[in-house]
């Protein structure tokens, strides 16, 4: 891996772990004695120039990716795409983004109040590698090389918008509230060489006390169509609105098991199976 691909997927760990404890205790415990791999890192954006996929991406275009599968998810409408590197090995990148014209007036309304509060000087220059983490910020921070991945919620918005959206859509919500930044990371389990499924993985997970996802089952996808994905529930965190905290879900772990498809490992994402892991982070409906 290239130190400038390291640098940047360091970073991005560093900024996910700190929603994430969870993630870091079960990347110590697969990690004991070698590294983990890492299948994918994911994130969610909004289907607006400088704020979408393209934007999202610039980082890992300038380090050599290249896009690859499309995915379309209608009931969530949703539009993704996932790159892969041109060097081996390298994770590959799943971006999603919300297609804002096909949400109700009133939640379109929330989302551009939100992207007009983008600093004048970031919002024309958020497709490349300038940003600010917060819009308070002085502007010496728009100097700072900061690629979209890493420019975490540069607006406000109050209890009652993001409600108003967790109504019509749970990804817009999230967006809303935790801005630019990972989504979450995925273990490569197939390549841990430690588990003899990913059915194992799950098992220790949940006898050590972490909650899975149970939408759709606890384990998307099959064998025969190449991937198997379980992820955990994202944990609540503490997230600031303008009118005071909220403790809302926040960030979850992936796990992935890949398999081979006519004699090549499968690459590419499975729309149904994600969809579902999409639900990582909803908190309505959990018990
Ligand atoms: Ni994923």
């Amino acid at each position: 891996m290239s130190s400038s691909s390291d640098a940047l997927f360091a970073a991005l760990w560093t900024d996910y772990r700190a929603l994430a404890p969870h993630a870091e205790r079960i990347h110590a415990l697969l990690g004991r004695d070698r590294a983990v791999p890492n299948d994918h890192v994911a994130f969610r954006g909004i289907g607006r120039p400088g704020v979408g996929i393209d934007a999202l991406a610039e980082a890992f275009r300038l380090l050599g990716y290249e896009p690859r599968g499309e995915y379309v998810f209608e009931e969530k409408k949703l539009f993704a795409r996932h790159f892969e590197s041109r060097e081996q090995k390298q994770p590959k990148v799943f971006i999603s983004e919300l297609l804002v014209e096909k949400l109700s007036p009133r939640s379109q309304r929330i989302l551009e109040g939100l992207l007009a509060q983008i600093p004048l000087g970031i919002s024309g220059g958020y497709g490349g590698s300038s940003g600010a983490r917060e819009a308070s910020e002085p502007t010496d921070a728009l100097t700072l090389k900061r690629p979209l991945v890493l420019a975490g919620r540069p607006w406000s918005l109050t209890q009652a918008e993001y409600y108003e959206l967790l109504e019509e859509s749970e990804y817009a919500a999230w967006v809303a509230a935790f801005g630019f930044r990972v989504n979450h990371f995925t273990v490569a389990v197939h390549e841990l060489g430690s588990f003899p499924s990913l059915q194992a993985l799950n098992d220790l997970l949940e006898a050590e006390g972490f909650e899975l996802n149970a939408a759709g089952g606890k384990i998307k996808g099959r064998p025969e169509i190449g991937l198997q994905q379980s992820s955990t529930l994202a944990p609540p965190v503490r997230v600031e609105f303008s009118d005071g905290p909220l403790e809302i879900p926040g960030v979850y772990y992936e796990f992935a098991w890949r398999h081979s498809v006519d004699g090549v490992l499968y690459s590419g994402f499975v729309t149904s199976s994600a969809d579902r892991i999409f639900e990582s982070t909803d908190a309505r409906g959990r018990g």
